[in-house]
């Protein structure tokens, strides 16, 4: 369900980045303070799960000098196909899998398959996962965060950004017509439900997706639970004019390696 909704939007989600540019995505600061904790935490091998067309994988690759290996994985199939033919750095690969899977499978963290068999063997692991507003519509949040401590290195990052969920929970449409999370005729702001996502960016309206409506503590409870310890929380991306944060960024500290 997810992947083919997002199978939908896909070439129409690629065509918000002017010339395959990440940095154009301005996205109320939280493209720019994505990109400022990327500059200072210097990493070499990067893991962008959920990286859609890829652009910021490639973004990351081209604009961070310390960055040798970026690995982007996606659900979508035709977002893995749109992210491979815009890629021009051998630096960058993409594979199809769901973020769930991270548990099990390998990933080609050493650029060459050689270097990749003996790296997995030397235990060699990302320095940095992102999850750049891709995990609000994952099935299994817990499942996601085990996969993350499995491939990120002790004492490595894991960066996530998320809608906020509580910006325009009683006034949007989408939540209204949802039934379970609802409590009488109220939507409940802590129970856990499908609904379908407007997608509205600069003017337009996008086909909806599938979103997984979480409080923001299934975030960093199933992060906790996974070893992952919270180290910063910034929720200042605010459109002009308005009240409430349209992002949250989240970073946590892999202190547990599964
Ligand atoms: C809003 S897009 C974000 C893409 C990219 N990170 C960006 O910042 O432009 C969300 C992406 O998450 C992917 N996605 C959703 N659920 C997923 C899952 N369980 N595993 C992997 N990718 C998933 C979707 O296919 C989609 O490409």
């Amino acid at each position: 369900m997810v992947a083919r909704r997002w199978g939908i939007i896909a070439d129409q989600y690629a065509t918000l980045f002017l010339d395959h540019d990440f940095g154009d995505r301005e996205l109320t600061g939280l493209t720019d303070f994505v990109h400022g904790r990327l500059s200072q935490i210097r990493p070499e091998r990067v893991l962008d799960i959920g990286t859609g067309t890829g652009y910021l994988a490639q973004w990351v690759s081209k604009s961070l000098p310390t960055v040798r290996r970026v690995v982007g994985i996606d659900i979508s199939a035709r977002m893995v196909e749109i992210a491979v033919a815009s890629n021009r750095s051998e630096r960058v690969s993409y594979v199809r899998m769901a973020a769930e899977e991270l548990r099990r499978r390998r990933l080609p963290v050493a650029q060459s398959t050689l270097i990749e068999a003996a790296g997995h063997s030397a235990g060699v692991r990302f320095d940095v996962a992102v999850a750049n507003l891709s995990l609000m519509d994952v099935y299994d949040l817990r499942a996601v965060m085990a996969g993350i401590s499995r491939h990120v290195k002790l004492g490595g990052k894991f960066i996530l950004t998320i809608t906020n969920p509580m910006a325009g929970f009683l006034s949007t449409a989408s939540y209204r017509e949802e039934p379970l999370g609802r409590v009488g005729r109220r939507p409940c702001y802590s129970r856990e439900f499908w609904k379908k996502g407007i997608f509205l960016f600069k003017g337009r309206e996008l086909p909806f997706v599938y979103i997984r409506h979480r409080p923001l503590c299934a975030y960093t409870s199933a992060m906790l639970a996974s070893g992952i310890v919270i180290s910063d929380i910034c929720d200042r991306f605010v459109q002009p004019g308005a009240f409430e944060p349209v992002y949250i960024y989240i970073e946590g500290e892999v202190q547990k390696c599964t």
